[in-house]
């Protein structure tokens, strides 16, 4: 009997325990993300009770279909704003389907082969998204490498749960995805070290 992708994203979503997994369908690929609850890190939440600095705030909690909700409703904001993300192709009350947009960029630059220049091309890219994502005056919330993936010469922002109380500045949140995006590259175990300022200043020079 013919299958639509819902009907096969619905019975795995009972069967696989996984929150977010990929399934194939005519031939394509796409992956289905469980709507859940987001509760902000604990020990972050300890921390900025007694040091109230902006950058450590905690992201706010929202119930699972409150989260799905905005992480859907920004994916389609960042569309509309010719900002790389995937299509959401299905959405319901207990999960979303998103197209497939490749290989996580983190794991893409761990592996300790990486030349110096595949690893600047996967850099370069990645600050070009971040910095097209700021200069639409948006934030992504998670920017972290893993958060953005690779396809056919493009890089792609995944992920975009997290929210901030509406006190806090774009700028701040902007800052604080640089920081997280620069924090996620210490992870990396290539055979030369990464040049931070170069970073900093491609960044800088691609922001207004
Ligand atoms: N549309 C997509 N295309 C390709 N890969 C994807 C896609 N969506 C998710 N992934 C893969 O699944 C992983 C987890 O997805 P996502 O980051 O949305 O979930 P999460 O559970 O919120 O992750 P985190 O651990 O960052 O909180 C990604 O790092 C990526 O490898
Ligand atoms: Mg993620």
């Amino acid at each position: 009997m013919y299958k639509s992708l819902e009907e096969i994203a619905c019975a795995q979503i009972l069967s696989n325990e996984s929150e977010i997994f990929s399934i194939e369908f005519e031939n394509q690929k796409y992956w289905v993300k469980k709507a859940r609850a987001t509760k902000p890190n604990k020990i972050q939440k300890f921390f900025y009770q007694i040091l109230p600095f902006e950058l450590l705030m905690p992201s706010l909690p929202k119930s699972a279909k409150e989260a799905l909700v905005h992480e859907t409703a920004k994916l389609e904001l960042f569309r509309s704003k010719g900002i790389n993300v995937p299509k959401v192709v299905y959405q319901c009350d207990d999960f979303f389907i998103l197209e497939d947009v490749g290989v996580a960029i983190h794991a893409l630059i761990r592996n300790q082969h990486i030349t110096q220049e595949k690893m600047y091309y996967y850099i370069n890219k990645v600050i070009e998204l971040l910095a097209t994502i700021h200069n639409k005056n948006q934030f992504h919330g998670g920017a972290q490498t893993r958060n953005f993936t690779y396809k056919e010469g493009k890089v792609f922002a995944i992920d975009l749960e997290e929210s901030f109380t509406s006190s806090i500045d774009i700028e701040t949140l902007k800052f604080r995805d640089f920081l997280l995006l620069l924090l996620s590259f210490v992870k990396i175990k290539a055979s030369f070290e990464l040049d931070y300022e170069y970073i900093i200043q491609q960044y800088v020079a691609l922001t207004k």
